[in-house]
């Protein structure tokens, strides 16, 4: 296994729609799984989508601590002593279950430094193949739902930026404390750097 280069925002493999993958068990598949996997330890993320490594394919892996209602793809989380689940995900598509959204920290290891408040549905279902070649299907709300919907963008080229309504609200995490700090509600982080979900 072997730990890739994270592609930054402005190169353009984060901007273009990925690749579906036609064959989910090719041995190729099962090694970028494998890197993807040790990139995103190495990099303390708690998500990877394929084309952060400048592989444009349709692939998500995340890994979002249980009973954790604000977690961070950028790994500062993780107060719970379960384990996480890793979750692969091939050629996924997902679909919200409301059309509710609501309002929650991220940040991106594409977009390192900065956090954003971003608007997610509430709930929504996926659908994706197994690494294996099962067909998987899913419905997941709270922490999970914006993980899945933050990693699935990644494949339609779009960066939680860009899903932003108010860019006041894109800081540099050594301000984001104070932020949170500010006004901590209960659909939002609880005040401390943990609380934002970040690639
Ligand atoms: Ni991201």
């Amino acid at each position: 296994m072997a730990i890739l280069k994270i592609a930054r925002m402005g190169h353009p493999v984060l901007l273009h729609p990925a690749e579906p993958i036609a064959d989910p068990t090719a041995p190729g598949v099962r090694r970028l799984i494998g890197d993807m996997v040790e990139t995103m330890a190495d990099a303390d993320g708690l998500g990877l989508a394929a084309p952060q490594v400048h592989v444009p394919a349709r692939l998500v892996i995340f890994q979002v601590p249980p009973e954790t209602d604000e977690a961070d793809e950028s790994g500062e989380s993780g107060e719970s002593e379960e384990v996480a689940p890793l979750c692969i995900l091939i050629n996924p598509t997902v679909e919200p279950l409301t059309e509710e959204t609501v309002l929650g920290w991220e940040g991106c290891l594409s977009v390192p430094g900065l956090r954003g408040r971003v608007p997610r549905y509430t709930a929504v279902r996926y659908h994706a193949t197994a690494p294996d070649g099962r067909a998987l299907t899913c419905e997941c709300e709270g922490m999970l739902a914006r993980v899945v919907q933050h990693e699935c963008d990644h494949l339609d080229g779009v960066l939680y930026p860009m899903r932003m309504t108010d860019l006041s609200e894109l800081v540099f995490e050594s301000e984001f404390k104070y932020r949170t700090a500010e006004a901590p509600k209960a659909d939002e982080a609880p005040a401390e750097p943990a609380a934002a979900y970040a690639d």
